[in-house]
This record gives C-alpha cells, structure tokens and sequence, in this order.
C-alpha cells in the first residue's frame, strides 16, 4: 500500500518537509483524475505560460510537469523549433504526459523521470515554469537543480497555493484540504517561493482568490 503523507507536526511544533514516498503514492491515486480536477484552474496556467514570456525557439522547464497539462500552451508560445523539457517523479502522471505527446505529434518535448532534486540535462533553459508544485519548492537541492539549468537571464514562473489572510478562516480552510490532497507538507505556504526568491532576488508576486493562490515571477541574475 502507498505510504501516507505525513501531516502532524513533530515534536518541535514545525511541519514536516516533503516526503517523496508519500508524494509518489499521492499521484499515483491521482493521476487518472488530475486533468479534470484541474479544470478551474485554466486560466491560472494560461497567466503562468503568459507571464513567461517565451519566444519562437527558446527551451523552456515545466518543472514537476505533471500529465503535461501545459505543454499545449508552451507549445503555442514556442513554435516547432522551440524545446519543452519536463521533469517529474510521479511515473503515473509522465505516462499521461507521454500519451498527450505521443497524441498530439510533438517532437521537441523531453520527458524526464526524476525527483527534481536528481535530475540531470545537458542544457540550459530561458525559462522554467512550476506551476503548482509546492514540494518541489519547499525543497532546497531541488530549487538548486532547476536554477542549474537555467540561462542567466532565465524567466521563471512559479504559482500554487498559499495561506490567505488569517481572517479568511474558510478560505485558509480550503486551501489546507487543497493542500492536503496535492503537497506532503503545509510548510511554507505563507511564503512558498521563499527559497527561489532566497537564490534569485526579489520576485513580483500577485495573489489571487483572496490571496490563497499566488503568480510569482523573477529572473535569473547574471551573477549566479
Ligand atoms: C499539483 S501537480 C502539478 C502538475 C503540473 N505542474 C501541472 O501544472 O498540472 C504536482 C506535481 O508535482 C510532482 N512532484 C512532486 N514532488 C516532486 C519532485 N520532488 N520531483 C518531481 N516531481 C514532483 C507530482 O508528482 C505532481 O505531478
């Protein structure tokens, strides 16, 4: 049986990091009904792919890129001679990724099966996209993996859930089930581009729906 995500606090009161155990068993249940589930936040990863930016031919990162839900949209963006490289753990979630390529004809998209903490790429990307991958960003090595193959100058573009304004008691109520059902840990989510925007420098970040979900957007600095 898949492991169950780890929710309680430990003894010294601060929420558990990401499990991966628990995050694969998590998709694995999920990934039949994913696209469905997702459907009402369409227009959120239309801003997302918008807010990147992208041009004819560049090489984009859809970091944890799930069922590839977004590859239509970069594809759009990018043109024939553009690359989509997505990355993601859940063997589930890539298998339907594999399938809407494979339907779709594309033949610039690489799909790599890998924690993004592991995973490894000859290349460097002008832009990365996490769209609702808050483990991911929770995670030190795995913020650094991706900012490794990224291009000074990259674009990136990170949204999901976040803790709204403590007085929005039902709406904090409902992002903790959303969370629940697609992170392993409730750490940093007053804060989820924390550690990107640790490494980058300031991000711009907007809220949306009474500030439970967030559009954060930054740039590689040349210095790194
Ligand atoms: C909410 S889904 C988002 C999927 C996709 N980005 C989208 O826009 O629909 C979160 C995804 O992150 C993946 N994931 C979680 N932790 C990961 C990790 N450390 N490395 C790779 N993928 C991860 C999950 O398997 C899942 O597919």
């Amino acid at each position: 049986m898949a492991a169950a995500p780890r929710r309680g606090k430990p003894a010294g009161g601060r929420d558990p990091a990401p499990d991966r155990a628990a995050a694969i068993g998590q998709y694995r249940r999920r990934a039949a009904t994913y696209d469905l589930e997702l459907a009402a936040f369409e227009p959120l990863r239309r801003e997302a792919v918008r807010r990147l930016g992208l041009r004819p031919g560049e090489t984009v990162l859809d970091v944890a890129c799930g069922t590839g839900l977004s590859f239509g949209l970069l594809h759009a963006a990018l043109g024939p001679q553009g690359r989509i490289v997505g990355v993601e753990q859940s063997h589930e979630m890539l298998e339907r990724a594999r399938r809407r390529v494979a339907d779709e004809g594309w033949h610039h998209v690489e799909l790599i099966e890998s924690p993004v903490e592991d995973f490894a790429w000859r290349g460097r990307a002008d832009a990365a996209l996490l769209h609702f991958t808050h483990d991911v960003l929770q995670q030190p090595r795995a913020v650094d993996r991706v900012l490794a193959h990224l291009r000074p100058g990259a674009r990136i573009v990170a949204t999901g859930l976040k803790w709204a304004p403590r007085w929005a008691l039902a709406v904090n109520a409902a992002v903790r089930v959303a969370a629940w059902r697609s992170t392993t840990t409730l750490a940093g989510l007053d804060r989820p581009w924390r550690l990107l925007e640790a490494r980058i420098g300031p991000m711009t970040v907007e809220a949306r729906l009474v500030g439970a979900v967030y559009v954060a957007q930054g740039v590689v600095p040349s210095h790194r």
